[in-house]
């Protein structure tokens, strides 16, 4: 493992990834750091729900991009130019950029604190992934994956309750041989305020 600082600066959103998947015990020291997480109140309620199957994934990622309108990049704006999102190019269908893993984070409905949970566990795992040497991605409105008949039919399958919704994908997978690992943005200025 790295120094937590070294991986703090070092983690970046990855989009292109090897088909290979990942290792299970790598897999599972990624969902311990999930799991492990703070949540509020301590009532961790988030639940994890791994697919790796290859096929359903594209078919929600497919669902997602068909039901997300990004501004699209254009000039000075844009998210990555090294590991294009869904923003950046049109072409991109999928919106898990093929994925071998891709975890849904699902929390209770009506719970004010079901963002903060989610954002926090995934938050450790990235870090995990990241020292582990395993690339992730952050993917936000986890609900529009499943906004479909057949996103219905896998919540069914997957068996998760009906008091609980997708906030979330963390997207999993080796980096692309050959990429060079993303350059950060510069950070903004005057972000900081000390009285
Ligand atoms: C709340 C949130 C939602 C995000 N949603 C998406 C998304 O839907 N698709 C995507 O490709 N990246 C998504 N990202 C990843 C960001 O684009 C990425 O973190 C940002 O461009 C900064 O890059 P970095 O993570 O390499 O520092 C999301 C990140 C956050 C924190």
């Amino acid at each position: 493992m790295k120094d937590i600082m070294e991986v703090i600066l070092h983690r970046r959103a990855i989009r292109r990834f090897q088909a290979r998947q990942l290792e299970e015990a790598a897999l599972e020291q990624i969902l311990q750091a999930g799991l492990y997480a703070p949540s509020a109140g301590g009532r961790q309620g988030v639940i994890f729900a791994i697919c790796q199957d290859k096929e359903v994934n594209l078919r929600l990622g497919r669902i997602k991009r068909a039901n997300s309108k990004p501004r699209m990049a254009s000039g000075d704006s844009y998210v990555s130019r090294e590991q294009p999102s869904i923003a950046d190019d049109p072409k991109l269908t999928d919106a898990f950029y093929g994925a071998p893993t891709v975890i849904t984070l699902f929390a209770p409905k009506n719970f004010l604190f079901a963002g903060e949970d989610c954002a926090v566990a995934a938050e450790n795992m990235m870090l995990a992934a990241d020292a582990l040497g395993i690339g992730s991605c952050y993917i936000g409105q986890g609900w529009t994956a499943f906004a479909d008949p057949y996103g219905q039919e896998i919540l069914q399958k997957w068996g998760i309750r009906p008091d609980y919704y997708a906030v979330m994908q963390l997207l999993l997978g080796y980096p692309r041989e050959g990429d060079a690992h993303p350059t950060p943005k510069p950070r903004k200025e005057g972000r900081i305020l000390r009285f």
